[in-house]
């Protein structure tokens, strides 16, 4: 076989011991040219001949070598939906699935665990997925480029048209073993050539793209234009309730699935940072998303709405005006009203993507309406893939929150899983973090948000260590102490990046544009006023009562918390409200010294960090080591810059001295 020029992240496998047999595949119910069985089959194939060395015949060869196991893939209709059942013995492993889905998945089970140590005969495994909807979206443009993306180019697009080579299955591959099913590979701002993907110039690539996916359980999706009737249909509206654009657009869905059947569906960002939507119209977002929900409804195909709308161009010396409650004012009333294949995708905070938030109000704040969770792992906000950032805590927070939506089931996993309101149509999306770098992700260790989003959307009761661990085990064959460090390293690496850069929920505070570095008043949309109010007394956003009444868009309990400087989490204390200097943290120290102490922390532990990598050199093959090392370099550049830069704002602001005579820059 030839070199692949990329590598394989966690399904590069390593020889876990020397089996001495030989294994016959069985299959009872399903059928080895059913498309995901034979990819399933494959990937046993290829995993266990490299983990074990034990040889796999083929399913039509009879068994007649001695000494041999069965691999046996038996349907099972008492298993849920894309679930598995996996025991391995003497004899062999027996997998049970339901459907093509949740065989493929339980092959992959099966892999992870001898990958990570154990024999074939241990493997053992009951599982099922916690969301119907598990989803990757990227933000790549047909010219190549990829927004907020930092590892390379896209390796779905090139010079506006669509790439398709051996990257593209091992694509799908990753994301299957992970359990994802759901792919979006275009930008959600779709602009220029992207607006054409639904013509026939595109139809034959897409089509086969979403086979190549189909293989691995992926269906394709596509993000639309919501103007398209003006910028393809050569109309001069777009607006939802005009009977001319209606019939457009059932003209171009019908020919649009003629073509590529396999679709599941289309994301819109409308009505956001210059997208064109509904409110040109006088119309609602629920007006948008219905419209198109009920064109694609003959195909069984969703709309995905997302709910990042808010007005850029704030003015944000007006004190009333608060952009975290934008989503929520939009969205709220119109609870109830969208229809049954239109899914609203809400990010996990009020704003965008920040280090520390609080969740999102309309998470669970919407009670009759399908939702989604939008995280995302391409490291806009959180260090560009060159700082390390594990992400996998962050998402558990989210999930983990209460909402009080409900007396038993009010977690945002219990709200997006469905659980909460009987919903079929709900789940997880990650703005993914892969380019075509030779490494997926431009740092070696951001692999694991990929790999861990993907786990956590199929289980949302998995640990973010566990996570880490599996990740560990299967991209690096580390002994104990090693791994250790390694999982260490990620598990520390989100607070210190949040100690070295915005402190206590504020957010935001980097280069215009860029988001890498900091820049305590740059943010591109705050050029009226600083969205921070620091003054000489203090800083933070009143969004209690008394200020912007965004603690009031939460239930009692959750409002009533974040509505008292007292109760309120103090990681989000400047979030919630204007803070002085000298105001009191419970460690007893006062919020200035907390913001010197934190960044001259964050600095020194990201130097931590760097030399926790150094100390496992020797196990970590050499070009992934330097590729990861160099990243070190320029974090702890990024850590000295916020450290310097945050701290002295702060003291010309405040005028207070640093408790411990540090020199601030
Ligand atoms: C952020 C990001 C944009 C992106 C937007 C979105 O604002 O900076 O590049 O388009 O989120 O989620 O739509």
């Amino acid at each position: 076989m030839e070199e692949s020029k990329w590598t394989k992240m966690w399904l590069d496998y390593h020889r876990i011991y020397d089996g001495g047999r030989v294994w016959k595949m069985v299959l009872g119910g399903f059928m080895e040219d059913q498309a995901v069985i034979a990819s399933a089959i494959f990937e046993f194939k290829r995993a266990i001949e490299a983990l074990t060395g034990e040889q796999v015949i083929d399913v039509k060869k009879d068994g007649t070598a001695g000494n041999l196991r069965t691999m046996c893939i038996k349907k099972q209709d008492s298993v849920p939906v894309e679930g598995y059942r996996i025991a391995g013995n003497e004899e062999g492993i027996v997998l049970e699935a339901s459907d093509e889905r949740g065989v493929l998945y339980g092959i992959f089970a099966i892999i992870r665990q001898i990958a990570c140590g154990k024999r074939a005969e241990e493997v053992a495994e009951v599982a099922s997925p916690s969301n119907p909807l598990r989803m990757m979206n990227h933000w790549d443009n047909m010219d190549g480029s990829i927004e907020r993306g930092y590892s390379g180019e896209s390796f779905f697009f090139e010079k506006d048209e669509i790439l398709i080579n051996d990257r593209t299955r091992d694509y799908a591959r990753f994301m299957a073993s992970i359990g994802i099913n759901g792919v979006v590979i275009n930008n959600v701002n779709v602009k220029g050539a992207a607006s054409y993907l639904i013509t026939d110039k595109y139809f034959d690539r897409l089509e086969s793209l979403s086979e190549i996916f189909g293989d691995y359980g992926i269906r394709l999706y596509l993000s639309l234009n919501f103007a398209s009737p003006i910028e393809i249909g050569g109309m001069d509206s777009c607006d939802p309730l005009d009977k001319d654009v209606i019939k457009w657009w059932e003209d171009k869905i019908k020919e649009v699935y003629d073509r590529l059947p396999l679709l599941g569906g289309f994301l819109v960002k409308a009505d956001s940072e210059g997208r064109p939507g509904p409110f040109t119209y006088g119309r609602t977002q629920a007006d948008g998303a219905n419209m198109l929900g009920d064109v694609i409804k003959p195909y069984d195909g969703i709309i995905i709405w997302r709910c990042f709308v808010y007005n850029c161009t704030q003015d944000w010396r007006d004190t009333k005006t608060d952009r975290a409650r934008a989503g929520y004012d939009y969205f709220k009333e119109q609870d109830g009203t969208y229809h049954d294949n239109v899914i609203l995708q809400i990010k996990n905070g009020p704003m965008d993507f920040q280090i520390r938030e609080p969740v999102s109000p309309l998470l669970g704040g919407l009670t009759k309406t399908n939702q989604m969770l939008e995280v995302q792992i391409a490291q806009e906000y959180t260090g560009h893939q060159i700082d390390l950032c594990y992400l996998i805590p962050l998402f558990k927070e989210v999930l983990d929150f209460h909402t009080y939506c409900d007396p038993e089931k009010d977690t945002v996993a219990d709200v997006v899983s469905g659980r909460t309101m009987g919903n079929t149509l709900g789940g997880m999306a990650a703005v993914i973090n892969t380019g075509n770098d030779i490494n997926w992700t431009g740092n070696d260790l951001a692999a694991a948000n990929l790999y861990g989003f993907g786990r956590l959307s199929y289980d949302t009761e998995l640990s973010a260590e566990q996570i880490a661990r599996e990740w560990i085990a299967m991209t690096f064959k580390l002994p104990d102490k090693e791994a250790d460090i390694l999982c260490s390293m990620l598990l520390r690496s989100r607070e210190i990046y949040e100690k070295y850069s915005s402190p206590l929920g504020i957010g935001w505070m980097v280069t215009p544009n860029g988001h890498y570095g900091p820049s305590v008043d740059g943010y591109e949309y705050s050029r009226w006023g600083t969205y921070h109010r620091a003054d000489h007394l203090g800083i933070g956003v009143d969004r209690s009562d008394k200020g912007t009444g965004y603690a009031q868009q939460y239930y009692e309990e959750n409002a009533k918390m974040y509505n008292d400087p007292t109760t309120c989490p103090e990681e989000l204390l400047l979030f919630f409200h204007h803070i002085p200097y000298t105001w009191k943290l419970k460690t007893g120290k006062t919020l200035i010294q907390h913001i010197y102490d934190s960044h001259f922390e964050g600095e020194e532990e990201a130097r931590d960090l760097a030399s926790d990598w150094e100390s496992i050199r020797d196990l970590i093959p050499a070009e992934a080591f330097d590729r990861v090392k160099e990243r070190f370099g320029l974090q702890l550049d990024n850590a000295r810059e916020w450290r310097d830069q945050v701290n002295s704002y702060f003291f010309r602001k405040s005028g207070i001295a640093d408790e411990k005579g540090r020199t601030i820059y």
